[in-house]
């Protein structure tokens, strides 16, 4: 491959390595690499589609990074490649998103998703939780532990303090309650809250028909493993309803599943 069909963005989206250096400030640009190591290196000069429009790879990253550093401060359960699978997508959607998310405890994945939309500058992030601890009869004493009293207060001190209180709106509630008055079609939809083989179900049937064509689902928790008792809820949502034709382009990032829902 010649030097002619060098691109840029590319180039970062390739090599994760020089991307950190260009947004450390150790080189100018991914060519500035290219012309001084990475002919030499013989680096891959792979293209790669457009991250969408108006998208720079450097932006993402640098939005990607913050987000991500702001959700592991606050106890939570999305972390590593499905944290980042998270922010990429919601980052990558058009203008003016609807993003609902089911299950935000004390919001590490909710920051992840307003970080990403506030880098974008468009969209709203809809988190529909009871916030009293319930669940699975795995998880509550653990929801219990980590959040105790006053769950609410907490979530929404930590918005706060990700300066993230006008890109969140909270609907307190079980997911089934808060679905009988919703009516806008969601572009991405996260399905991360009571685990057990019924509250998922519930939540999936009550959330799932708002998925737009094209929409995103993100299912939690459902990778193939075993799993404790009442805790497989969405695993068995992915085995059950994630099929090709009524989703495609569907993935497994850490432990949760993402589907595209088709027209
Ligand atoms: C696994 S935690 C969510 C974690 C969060 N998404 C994160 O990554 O940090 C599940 C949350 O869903 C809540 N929840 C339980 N039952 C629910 C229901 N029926 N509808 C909505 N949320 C529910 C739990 O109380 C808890 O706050």
């Amino acid at each position: 491959m010649s030097d002619d069909t060098f691109d840029e963005d590319s180039y970062l989206i390739e090599h994760a390595d020089v991307l950190e250096s260009v947004i450390q400030g150790h080189l100018a640009s991914g060519r500035d690499h290219y012309e001084r190591y990475g002919r030499l290196e013989k680096r891959s000069l792979r293209h790669h589609p457009r991250l969408g429009p108006g998208i720079s790879p450097i932006d993402r990253a640098r939005a990607m990074k913050e987000a991500i550093q702001l959700s592991e401060a606050i106890p939570g359960w999305c972390r590593g490649a499905e944290a980042k699978e998270l922010f990429s997508q919601a980052y990558a959607l058009a203008d003016d998103p609807i993003i609902v998310e089911i299950g935000s405890f004390l919001g590490s994945s909710s920051v992840l998703l307003g970080n990403a939309r506030r880098a974008r500058g468009s969209g709203k992030i809809h988190c529909v939780d009871p916030f009293d601890c319930s669940g699975d009869s795995f998880s509550k004493p653990i929801y219990e532990k980590l959040a105790g009293n006053g769950l609410r207060q907490q979530f929404d001190r930590n918005i706060e303090e990700a300066c993230l209180s006008d890109w969140v709106e909270v609907h307190q509630g079980a997911a089934e309650l808060v679905a009988e008055y919703w009516r806008d079609p969601i572009d991405l939809l996260f399905l991360d809250g009571d685990q057990s083989p019924i509250g998922a179900r519930v939540a999936y049937d009550a959330w799932s028909r708002f998925l737009k064509p094209n929409g995103v689902i993100a299912i939690h928790n459902s990778d193939p493993r075993i799993y404790a008792e009442d805790h497989d809820g969405h695993r068995r949502i992915v085995v059950g309803e994630i099929h090709s034709p009524a989703f495609g382009e569907i993935r497994l990032a850490a432990t949760t599943t993402f589907a595209k829902k088709m027209a």
